[in-house]
């Protein structure tokens, strides 16, 4: 059944969640600068790219819907999403095109946050119809397409056949009413890929590069043998599809592993124009409840502001000139990529 799969995973990305674990985001650090800092009044979270004010520079990522209690936890992520004002991802919609009783487990995105900024999901076989259904039941501002070969690979009743993704992405595009983001499920885009996705008319990449929730690891353990596990640590991480990808001139989300405000702000420092969380924000509604996650998300904004602060950096996009140092696994990431790391270590912003 749909359900319990959607129920499984939620109860798997916790249980598998680890709160504290090292990843490649720590690979990236700043350059201090004493002298860099600004004045609080001036820092500012505006977010806006592709025609699309996104408010700021965080959103709740796709998780879940379809069954009772996911829909509990989609009521709870969209009060937060409508008290803190970030844009919010709804899972997958294939339950309700399969089974239009579970509606309102989507729904409920849209009726408890009127006003915001809400993204509808489906995934790669959809057609061009079923999308456009999927949009107008949340009224949606955006549609989000997931890509998730690994995950579908290593899912005992996944998906076999992928040929024909890209064909589809390219229809959807052109026959939907609003703006078609593309995202990975933590296994990360690559450069060629992210290049292909821009030629389609996509309006952002979602890079959701390794790091965060596995699902080569949550499919693996609903598997009866395990047999699986060598596919762990599959793909690329978030840090690294954004430097892969940054010339390729298409906007692009961060997320996959993103723990706390810092790795907001790397995020952006390494060109994403908005970072995205999912496992991280799941994990605090399901312990405290819609008013955990409010203070969460609360804290996180005024933090990065904090961060932005010292860093010299009166806007989200002016993190682009903050001077990073890139260390270990992602250093080498990027000599085999033909990444030049020292295009990063640039002037700080002069104060006036
Ligand atoms: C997800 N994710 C996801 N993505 C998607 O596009 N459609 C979906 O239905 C789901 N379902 C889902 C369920 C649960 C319980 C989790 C935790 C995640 C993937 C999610 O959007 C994100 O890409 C990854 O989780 C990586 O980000 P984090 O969790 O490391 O922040």
């Amino acid at each position: 059944m749909i359900s319990d799969r959607k129920d499984d995973h939620v109860r798997l990305a916790v249980e598998h969640h680890q709160s504290g674990g090292r990843n490649e985001f720590d690979d990236v650090t700043f350059i201090h600068h004493a002298l860099a800092g600004i004045d609080r009044a001036d820092v500012s979270l505006n977010t806006r790219f592709a025609d699309i004010d996104w408010g700021v520079p965080l959103y709740i990522n796709a998780m879940t819907g379809g069954s009772d209690r996911t829909g509990d936890i989609n009521r709870d992520l969209a009060i937060a999403a409508r008290e803190t004002g970030v844009p919010l991802a709804s899972g997958s919609m294939s339950p309700f095109l399969k089974d239009v009783s579970t509606a309102n487990t989507f729904s409920v995105l849209r009726d408890q946050n009127p006003d915001g900024f809400v993204i509808a999901n489906v995934n790669a076989t959809t057609t061009v119809a079923q999308a456009q259904r999927a949009v107008d039941l949340l009224r949606a501002d955006a549609l989000q397409i997931h890509l998730n070969t690994v995950q579908e690979t290593v899912m005992p009743e996944g998906d076999r056949s992928f040929a024909a993704w890209g064909p589809r992405i390219e229809e959807i595009v052109a026959g939907v009413d609003v703006p078609v983001f593309v995202k990975e499920v933590g296994f990360g885009l690559s450069r060629e890929t992210v290049r292909r996705l821009s030629k389609f008319g996509v309006s952002v990449a979602d890079v959701g590069g390794r790091g965060g929730t596995n699902f080569a690891r949550i499919e693996n353990s609903r598997r009866a043998g395990g047999d699986y596990a060598f596919a762990d640590g599959w793909g690329q991480s978030t840090p690294a599809c954004l430097l892969d990808a940054s010339d390729v001139g298409l906007p692009l989300f961060a997320s996959g592993g993103v723990r706390h405000p810092l790795d907001v702000v790397r995020g952006l420092t390494l060109g994403a124009s908005a970072v995205g969380v999912a496992g991280t924000f799941l994990k605090t509604v399901l312990d405290g409840g819609p008013n955990a996650l409010i203070t969460q998300i609360t804290t996180w904004l005024d933090q990065i502001e904090s961060i932005m602060t010292m860093l010299g950096a009166r806007t989200p996009a002016d993190l682009s000139h903050c001077e990073v140092r890139i260390r270990g696994d992602l250093r080498e990431f990027c000599t085999d990529r033909g990444i030049d790391v020292y295009r990063f270590a640039r002037p700080f912003l002069p104060v006036p």
